[in-house]
């Protein structure tokens, strides 16, 4: 038990799994900050007795440094996510999204951390030529939360080169699964797509549906991130966290139609502003470097996930 865990975010649906994954390994403590804004206790709650929750905001410096005083790995989740979101109401999200990052790794540097592994984001990327999307390109950024996430990517490396502290970003691509909340309008598009679906009425597609994403099953996430968390010689670095693979959304509605035997035809209204048109990773530096091995297939990542939503739900 030489390792003492720290999750940012962990009552969020990736950070819960991850928490899973963390508390599986059996080989350290797991500790939880989040201030439940978009998080959820019930995340955690067959877990909560094995691990330490810190009800803490990110923005919140003096309480980030308390909980992060003593962790080895620093797992840094905690955002306000959304592109819409972001848009709607920027000052939050920068706040969080920014400051909040600049507090936790300046809490880790102090607490001299061994490793800090942080969630970035493949909306950093914007509208590329060229599919698919490789860590080389330059950003280009088409919303304040892709620029936000991109600027939480500097801030890592600069604090590996400057303050000497471990970090690795992942960029995310669509993480989807289990415990993905449905509720909010900024929700992201698969939990709108489930719950449609069990409630049996049309979902929103905004614009015509072609737009693309590498979908990306939240375990398979979580197993990678521990991943680049024992890596050796990645610090400082960035890798596309995505599965490889892209689907349009009017195939993923149509898919989850034929799993479910239903007719429901999806409601087609204007592009969503910031909205990227394609996203799909190259993940040859992640298999290479981190021994990225996605297990789960488009299919059986929405089967899985429409089972746990209909459990969930009641449906
Ligand atoms: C973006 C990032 C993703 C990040 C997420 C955080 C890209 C390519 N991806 O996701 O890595 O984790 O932000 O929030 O930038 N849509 C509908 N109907 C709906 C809701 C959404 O058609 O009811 C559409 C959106 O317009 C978009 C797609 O579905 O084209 C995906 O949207 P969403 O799930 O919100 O994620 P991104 O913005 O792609």
């Amino acid at each position: 038990m030489s390792n003492a865990y720290l999750v940012t975010g962990g009552a969020g649906f990736i950070g819960s799994m991850l928490v899973r994954a963390l508390l599986e390994r059996n080989d350290g403590t797991v500790a939880v900050i989040d201030n439940l804004l978009t998080g959820r206790e019930a995340n955690l709650t067959e877990v909560a007795g094995r691990i330490v929750f810190h009800r803490t905001d990110i923005r919140d410096a003096a309480a980030t440094a308390r909980a992060i005083s003593g962790a080895t790995h620093v797992f840094h989740l905690a955002a306000i996510p959304s592109v819409p979101r972001s848009i709607d109401d920027p000052v939050p999200s920068h706040e969080v999204n920014i400051d909040g990052t600049f507090n936790v790794l300046r809490a880790c540097a102090e607490a001299k951390v061994k490793r800090v592994v942080y969630a970035a984001s493949s909306s950093a990327y914007g509208d590329t030529l060229v599919l698919p999307k490789v860590e080389t390109k330059m950003p280009q950024p088409k919303s304040p939360y892709a620029a936000q996430k991109l600027m939480g990517e500097y801030y890592c490396s600069v604090f590996t080169s400057c303050f000497g502290l471990e970090t690795v970003a992942l960029r995310f691509f669509n993480v989807y699964g289990p415990r993905q909340d449905p509720s909010s309008p900024y929700s992201g598009v698969l939990s709108l797509f489930m719950k449609a679906l069990l409630g049996r009425t049309s979902p929103a597609i905004f614009g015509d549906g072609e737009q693309s994403r590498d979908f990306t099953y939240v375990e398979d996430v979580a197993a990678l991130v521990i991943k680049a968390a024992f890596a050796p010689g990645v610090a400082g670095k960035m890798y596309n966290a995505g599965n490889g693979g892209r689907y349009t959304l009017n195939f993923i509605w149509e898919l989850l139609q034929r799993i479910e035997a239903v007719t429901l035809p999806a409601k087609y209204g204007p592009p969503r502003a910031g909205d990227v048109r394609d996203s799909q990773a190259d993940t040859t530096l992640a298999v290479r470097d981190l021994g990225h091995a996605p297990q789960f297939t488009m299919e059986e990542g929405l089967r899985r996930t429409l089972d746990w939503y209909r459990a969930s739900l009641g449906a």
